[in-house]
């Protein structure tokens, strides 16, 4: 995987703060009214500048505040960045320390210099200085990340910030820490990953670039390997329901397994299935033009899954990991699903296709079928399954759904662990009968409750494993000005894999 950045530890330099040569120093100080702890010695070498800053109320240390101070006398430093850490007595929750370490980021990259140092203060938390350093490598590396794949080369995009030298006030080993930003960095390039495939366009990320992007990455490592599957195999598998969805494309359908092997022969795997719609324009159930362009954003669950499976390749994780990527063009045309169609699953349960907009389900109810060869552990799919999810949780919140409890609550952890958090909405029984249908044993839409009838649909092919179910519509991608693939939930999955290893 590609690294962006490097990273390093150095705990010398914050206790010698002074003798730092570095382009950019950057200083985590707490709020407070007169000059503390490591500080006092630059005060004193800049002959009070710090103390004359903090009387000018201009050095104050609120949470998340940064302060640029060009040359700071006494120190080997060119430039100095203060960011705030709020109160030295008020423990700090994981958003608060992610405040910290985001503004400490901002600064680093928009400092605009190669270099940098990161000096933290000892932080006071529940989490721990090893969680700080995993946190604060993977928004590095999440943060300097840039998509110009497609742009001529006098407009590419240059990263300036190339090397960050990092040292927090820890009693924890120097191994470690150096493990935790490792760990950090890693699921940041894994994000990275998932995002190079979200952004890419719909006419070059086709199902068929997908898997040479998978076979590409297995290629990568030797505890990767890959398998791709045509139409015709799948036809012999039984899959009409997932190729229904690409019968009106002129793109192939495909279904890709990535399988990492980190465990003993005989370990039952962890699958991850994805959501691989390179792109959805809804069929002839049509989506409306306005921001159908990100509907290419359609197999963000697939990239996760590509994503997620290198971050377990590269930490050596002692697990095994399969993951499952459905992928086909939703089209219109000759040859496409019509409302009305009946397709009959793999799993032998006949879908009438009511909405063919409503396609994510059908190609991940025959994925969630096969997965089952792999007597896997638990299964997680990803998918952008409904636009409902975003009416419910908005795009910071995925949404999940389980038949498992103990699954739904390791999930909802390393969410919470990642800050790449997820909420759970139930897929009680009184929902399943919006799935009836007159004309097949279950139909691909009803109900008000979107995002959960889509997930009663997904539970009537999981029965016989513990199943989770994400539904990523809102949080794999960024809107507005920022738009592009977020990376989501790489970190909520790579956390959950190391939790399980
Ligand atoms: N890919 C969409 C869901 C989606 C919507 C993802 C907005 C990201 C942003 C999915 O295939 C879809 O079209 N779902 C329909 C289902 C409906 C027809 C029951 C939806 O959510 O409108
Ligand atoms: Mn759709
Ligand atoms: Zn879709």
């Amino acid at each position: 995987m590609k690294k962006r950045l490097a990273l390093s530890l150095n705990q010398n330099q914050s206790k010698n703060l002074e003798k730092v040569k570095t382009m950019a120093l950057i200083l985590g100080n707490y709020e407070a009214k007169s000059v503390n702890g490591s500080l006092k010695k630059l005060d004193t070498l800049s002959k009070g500048v710090l103390k004359k800053l903090i009387r000018r109320n201009e050095l104050q240390g609120k949470l998340g505040q940064s302060l640029y101070i060009a040359s700071l006398e006494g120190t080997q430093a060119e430039r100095v960045y203060m960011v705030g850490c709020g109160k030295k007595t008020s423990t700090l929750s994981k958003d608060q320390i992610t405040k910290i370490l985001s503004s400490i980021v901002r600064v680093a990259i928009s400092s605009g210099v190669s270099e940098v140092s990161v000096a933290l203060p000892s932080l006071k938390t529940k989490e721990g200085d090893e969680w700080i350093l995993t946190q604060l490598s993977r928004i590095l590396e999440h943060q300097v990340y840039t998509y110009d794949a497609k742009l001529n080369k006098k407009n590419k995009k240059v990263n300036k910030l190339k090397k960050v030298v990092i040292s927090l006030s820890s009693t924890a080993s120097d191994t470690k820490l150096r493990k935790a930003i490792k760990v950090g960095q890693t699921i940041g390039q894994g994000s990275n990953a998932a995002k190079d495939l979200a952004n890419l366009p719909g006419n070059v990320c086709t199902p068929t670039y997908l898997a040479s992007a998978s076979k590409a990455a297995a290629r990568n490592y030797n505890s990767l390997s890959c398998k791709v599957l045509g139409e015709k195999e799948m036809k012999k598998l039984g899959m009409d329901c997932l190729l229904s969805v690409g019968a009106g494309s002129a793109q192939e359908s495909k279904l890709i397994t990535l399988e990492y092997k980190g465990g003993k022969k005989g370990d039952q795997p962890y699958a991850l299935v994805g959501k691989g719609i390179t792109f959805d324009t809804g069929g002839i159930s049509l989506k409306p033009g306005a921001t159908m362009d990100e509907m290419k954003f359609d197999m963000c669950g697939a990239a996760s899954v590509v994503g997620t499976l290198q971050v377990a390749a590269e930490l050596k994780l002692p697990i095994n990991v399969v993951g499952i990527i459905a992928s086909a063009e939703n089209m219109p045309g000759s040859k496409a699903t019509k409302p009305g169609d009946v397709v009959r699953t793999m799993s032998g349960l006949t879908v009438e296709i009511l909405n063919t907009d409503a396609e994510g389900r059908l190609v991940l109810a025959d994925a969630l079928t096969y997965v089952k060869r792999f007597k896997p552990k638990t299964v997680v799919d990803i998918a952008t399954l409904t636009g409902a999810v975003i009416m419910a949780l908005g795009y910071s919140t995925s949404g999940l759904m389980s038949n498992n409890d103990n699954l739904a609550k390791s999930l909802i952890s390393a969410g919470e662990n990642s800050t790449d958090r997820v909420w759970q909405l139930p897929i009680w029984d009184i929902y399943q009968k919006d799935l009836d249908s007159n004309f097949a044993d279950i139909a691909n839409i009803g109900g008000r409750a979107g995002t959960i009838t889509a997930a009663c649909f997904l539970s009537r092919f999981t029965q016989d494993y513990k199943w989770a179910h994400l539904d990523v519509a809102g949080t794999a991608q960024y809107k507005g000005a920022a738009k592009g693939g977020s990376g989501r939930p790489v970190p909520l999955l790579s956390q959950y894999l190391i939790d399980n290893s």
